[in-house]
């Protein structure tokens, strides 16, 4: 079994520069497929997710390659093929093929998305949108069957503003005839870069970022170039990293906007940051007091970013709580954390801490993985070494780990080791 190990205590000085958002670029490449022409995504991230996007798109007859960080796909020979085993089980966004088949050819049969456990992850809001667009819907032996004789754009209103329900429908939506209003839809950044790519390829989508998206559907989508924004959430984990670990880190290759509740809060535990143009530079390891959490949709605090929170939380003085609002059970970080040495009490949806505790290195698992980016950075700070097990919920998320913190002065590998 591949382990990552981190011998903790060095601190980080340097230049991290972040790679582009996992969370769109998940929906990016199914979205490519909606194109009869070749469509090419800048700056791809080194992450797992992409290759396993890659095979369902060869599976379905298309192409990609990877030329430095364009990422090329060629849609022009897609076939409508069912996706129900392999690749589609490993990462729950593959279900924006659920949108993207549906809308490109009226009909999909996917099998049921993989992805991290965090809580009952239901996708009633999505199939309700691809009905209310004329699509019946039928479960059958662990796979979901979409079909419409025609889609038609409709109003659909989200219960909750699901980032990939609102997604999926946008998918479908592109293809379907007139009009179609996803209202209550999410407003995070990865929903405006998706209505940008999809309107460079034709499509007429208004509102992107707001709570009222308004799409006007086409008969014909084509092939553009787009680059990928930067992922916010890696940039958070670097963010927090540096806040425990470093003495002077730059995160760099950022939109700071997005980040804005994650540093107004980092600045009422007293971390030190700057907030530039494309940048921000994090003066960590002094005295941190402890304040709480909550999670909510995006403007607030991404719920991704709760669980490096948390190792953070550990070295503040004094009481927090940790709340998640979106996701129920989302703690499994917090008793792996205990083992190093922290005291968490995790009750329903919230964390409590009451520190600081000096962490230890000891043998963890990566359950899911923000949970191993909260093990990354308590192992920075621990005493001693520690290893880290599953790591491909980490290979998932973050590209080039082991060069990025190497850089920044951390002494991380991996090994194989007996299970
Ligand atoms: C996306 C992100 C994930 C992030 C989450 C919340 C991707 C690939 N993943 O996940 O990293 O943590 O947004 O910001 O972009 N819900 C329903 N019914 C549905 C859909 C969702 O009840 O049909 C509930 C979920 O159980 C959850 C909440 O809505 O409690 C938020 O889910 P959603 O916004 O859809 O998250 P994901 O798109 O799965």
């Amino acid at each position: 079994m591949e382990v990552i190990k981190i011998e903790g205590g060095h601190p980080l000085r340097g230049t991290v520069r972040i790679d582009s958002a996992k969370n769109s670029t998940v929906a990016l490449i199914p979205a490519a497929i909606l194109a009869d022409s070749t469509v090419v995504l800048e700056g791809i991230p080194n992450i797992v997710d992409v290759k396993h996007l890659g095979t369902m798109i060869e599976q379905l007859n298309g192409t990609y390659s990877l030329e430095g960080e364009d990422f090329i796909i060629d849609p022009s020979q897609l076939k409508n093929t069912p996706l129900v085993e392999g690749a589609v089980t490993k990462l729950r966004a593959s279900y924006y093929f659920m949108g993207a088949l549906l809308g490109k050819f009226k009909e999909a049969v996917i099998g049921m998305p993989g992805g991290c456990y965090l809580g009952p992850r239901p996708i009633d809001l999505h199939l309700k949108g691809f009905e209310a667009l004329g699509a019946t819907i039928k479960q059958e032996a662990g796979a979901i069957y979409l079909k419409a004789e025609r889609l038609v754009g409709a109003s659909i209103y989200l219960d909750f503003p699901s980032v990939g329900a609102t997604i999926n429908i946008m998918l479908a939506a592109v293809r379907a005839e007139g009009l179609t209003i996803i209202e209550n839809a999410a407003k995070e950044p990865e929903i405006i870069d998706l209505a940008n790519l999809l309107n460079s390829m034709g499509a007429k989508i208004k509102g992107g970022g707001t709570d009222e998206i308004r799409i006007t559907g086409v008969d014909q989508l084509k092939g553009t170039r787009h680059a990928i924004i930067p992922d916010r959430i890696e940039a958070g984990t670097y963010i927090a990293l540096a806040a425990a670990a470093g003495d002077e880190v730059k995160i760099d290759n950022i939109i700071p906007h997005h980040l804005e509740a994650l540093i107004l809060k980092l600045r009422e535990m007293g971390v030190d940051i700057d907030v530039f143009a494309d940048h921000v530079i994090v003066r960590g390891r002094q005295n941190m007091r402890a304040v709480d959490f909550k999670t909510s949709i995006y403007p607030g605090l991404a719920t991704d970013l709760q669980q490096p929170l948390v190792t953070l939380l550990t070295q503040a003085t004094g009481f927090g709580m940790v709340t998640d609002n979106i996701y129920s059970d989302r703690f499994k970080n917090c008793y792996e954390l205990n083992k190093m040495g922290a005291d968490i009490k995790v009750n329903g949806n919230a964390a409590m801490l009451n520190g600081p505790y000096s962490l230890m290195g000891t043998r963890v698992k990566a359950t899911d993985l923000r949970a191993g980016a909260s093990l990354v950075i308590a192992a920075l700070i621990a005493d001693g070494v520690t290893e880290i097990s599953n790591v491909y919920h980490i290979d998932r998320g973050y590209s080039n780990i082991e060069e990025k913190l190497t850089n920044l002065g951390a002494k991380i590998w991996r090994e194989e080791v007996e299970e």
